[in-house]
């Protein structure tokens, strides 16, 4: 092989992956346009999710503190490997009066984030629902917020999650002697000297973010590609003891 074929082989190889990995997805994704909704898409308004305030600082939280290394917020498109059978991950199954929330994640899911926090690794679960799963699944007996704040303080506070691979993030909280009245915003539980808990601004701003975490918003249907979702709200099924007259 003369030099000159292995150079442009070299430079071959490379620039391909270059052009589909970087330029490509780099022109697509730049610049979105807001997809206007039809009628009968949940809502016929112009689609823009919503991130703003503390929740952007729990977000810089987020980046600062490498959850990103072990924590995912990417439902994979089904082709690429199907993440909706997952528990959770991609949202919520219909129960009852609940409406089925599972879809895959899309560009617009980071619109106007300053990084995408698509992850790293998956060494827990993924977190693109978690505001959904913890205010739906896990916080029964205390809120939201107070669930999310044992778990930074401790996330082995539970006797089934002592062998859990969060790091605890104690230092976003403050631990000091109760005296008199504890104080306004003092969690639920004590601290390892007895003390009272409360929590630093980075750790409100990061609960605040965690709990805005999710894709629950109804997405055109040129976005939604989860096979169920959109039909089933479109055309509730007949009650289960009444036959349908068409016999259907
Ligand atoms: C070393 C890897 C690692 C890092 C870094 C990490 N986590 Fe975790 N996380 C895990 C693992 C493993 C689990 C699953 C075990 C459990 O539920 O405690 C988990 C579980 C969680 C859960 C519960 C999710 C659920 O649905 O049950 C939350 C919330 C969470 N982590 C938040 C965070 C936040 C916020 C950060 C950054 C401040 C972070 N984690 C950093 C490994 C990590």
């Amino acid at each position: 092989m003369s030099f000159r074929t292995f150079f442009l082989s070299l430079s071959a190889s490379f620039g391909v992956a270059w052009l589909a990995i970087i330029i490509v997805p780099y022109f697509k994704m730049r610049s979105l346009e807001p997809i206007v909704m039809e009628e009968g898409e949940g809502t016929n308004a112009v689609y823009i999710p919503k991130r703003a305030g503390r929740i952007a600082d729990g977000a810089e939280v987020y980046g600062e503190n490498g959850c990103y290394l072990c924590h995912t917020q990417l439902v994979r498109p089904t082709y690429a490997g199907n993440d909706l059978f997952r528990p959770d991950w991609g949202g919520l199954k219909a129960i009852d009066d609940r409406p089925d929330t599972r879809r895959e994640t899309n560009v617009y899911d980071f619109e106007g984030e300053q990084f995408a926090q698509i992850g790293v690794s998956r060494m827990g679960p993924d977190l693109s629902n978690l505001g959904v799963r913890v205010e739906e699944l896990y916080a029964k007996d205390i809120s939201p917020e107070d669930w999310l704040y044992r778990h930074l303080y401790n996330p082995r506070f539970k006797p089934e999650d002592r062998d859990s691979k969060c790091p605890s993030f104690r230092f976003m909280f403050d631990e000091s002697e109760i005296k008199g009245n504890p104080s306004d915003d003092a969690l639920e539980f004590a601290g390892k000297n007895g003390g009272e808990i409360t929590p630093k601004p980075e750790a409100k701003a990061l609960v605040s973010y965690l709990l805005s975490l999710k894709k629950d918003q109804a997405v055109p249907s040129s976005l939604n590609f989860a096979p169920s979702s959109g039909e089933e709200e479109a055309a509730p099924p007949a009650p289960a003891d009444e036959p349908s007259p068409a016999g259907a």
